[in-house]
């Protein structure tokens, strides 16, 4: 997509789909948030915070988030909840703060809400702006979702050192792919350093790979112990990959519980990034042959029993764990996978790689 100029542009189905997912998230998010941290405070802060709207759909992230905030099942815990969004085309922020008014008028807001607009750019300002609100004193969730190729490293890596926080990022590999020549400062900024310019000198098919893959990496290291990929794909054929770093292992389920529920967002496919044949499906019907592939690779290696396969899926793949038992029962109906065990549980039951049978 070019990048848009004017305050207000058309919705793509990508940010449609990834508005549903936000606000599925946000709304398990935030009232698990404001009970658990009522002593400290909870901040959402929207680092590419937009307009509010698009000419063709009322949804935003700002939007989305103000709405969750204010629900009552989150200011019934009197936790202070800050929203900090940080724009930096003033016309965007302008057109931002006056719609937030006036869809969430002030007298409307419990008195523990703070909510604050910034003109600006997100490096520059994200932590005055949090500070200001003392967002630093408890867990943040940082939308990170600028045009693909504008979250500075040290964003990522501060919200990782503060405790519970979590981030989703926009990414965007085609940039990097395109311009790891000319654009080598946006790339040392997304990426922390400099090996991302490997990516000029390998292969094309290795070159998405290996970004998504050092990208991951950056995550893990900033300290997210848990990190969601995956890739959305509209009928255009444009991709969007988003990036979800967490400490926190029940956050992947819910989140990717929100990311199973997108649906009737037109031509919008999905795809596991990390899925070697790059199979993409409809989410309302899902192709399965990339988890088949991964739990027989896992069996090839060694044995593994059912709770390890879900686990796995949970953190390793695009899929849900309770995708898993369908996919074991359809490998074994094939004779390509046995179970060894029956264990005194469903999650114990060890399954093995069958021999290989000619006839
Ligand atoms: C993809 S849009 C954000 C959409 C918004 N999050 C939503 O869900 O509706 C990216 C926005 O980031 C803004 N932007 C670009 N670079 C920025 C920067 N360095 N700091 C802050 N905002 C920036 C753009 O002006 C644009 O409005």
């Amino acid at each position: 997509m070019a990048v848009p100029t004017e305050v207000l542009w058309e919705r793509d189905p990508h940010t449609a789909a990834k508005h549903t997912l936000l606000r599925r998230y946000l709304s398990a998010w935030f009232p698990i948030m404001a009970k658990q941290f009522r002593d400290t405070g909870i901040t959402f802060f929207d680092g590419f915070a937009g307009p509010g709207e698009y000419t063709n759909a009322q949804e935003s992230s700002p939007a989305i988030a103000m709405e969750q905030a204010l629900r009552s099942e989150v200011s019934r815990w009197g936790t202070r909840t800050r929203l900090v969004f940080v724009e930096k085309h003033r016309g965007r922020a302008e057109h931002l703060t006056n719609l937030l008014d006036a869809r969430f008028p002030i007298t409307s807001r419990p008195s523990g809400l703070v909510m604050r607009v910034h003109p600006g750019r997100c490096s520059d300002l994200f932590g005055q702006t949090i500070a200001e609100v003392d967002g630093w004193d408890g867990p943040v969730f940082a939308n990170l979702d600028g045009w693909g190729v504008d979250t500075d490293y040290e964003i990522v890596q501060r919200i990782a050192r503060q405790q519970s926080s979590e981030v989703l990022v926009t990414f965007e590999d085609q940039f990097f792919i395109r311009f790891a020549n000319g654009e080598q400062q946006a790339g040392e900024r997304v990426f922390g350093h400099s090996d991302w310019r490997r990516v000029d000198r390998l292969p094309t098919a290795e070159k998405k790979p290996f970004l998504l893959g050092l990208y991951r990496e950056g995550l893990h290291s900033a300290g997210f112990v848990y990190v969601l990929t995956f890739e959305m794909i509209d009928e255009g054929g444009h991709s969007l990959h988003l990036f979800f770093g967490t400490t926190n292992k029940v956050a992947v389920e819910k989140f990717k519980d929100g990311l199973w529920e997108v649906d009737g967002v037109s031509g919008q496919k999905f795809r596991d990034p990390r899925d070697p044949n790059q199979m993409s499906f409809d989410i309302q019907n899902p192709n399965f042959t990339p988890l088949e592939s991964r739990i027989l690779d896992l069996l090839g290696r060694r044995d593994h029993n059912m709770a390890e396969l879900r686990e796995d899926a949970l953190l390793e793949t695009i899929y849900k764990k309770t995708h898993v038992k369908r996919v074991v029962d359809k490998l074994i109906g094939q004779s390509r996978v046995d179970k060894m065990s029956t264990g005194p549980s469903h999650a114990d039951r060890v399954f093995r790689l069958a021999d290989p049978k000619l006839f």
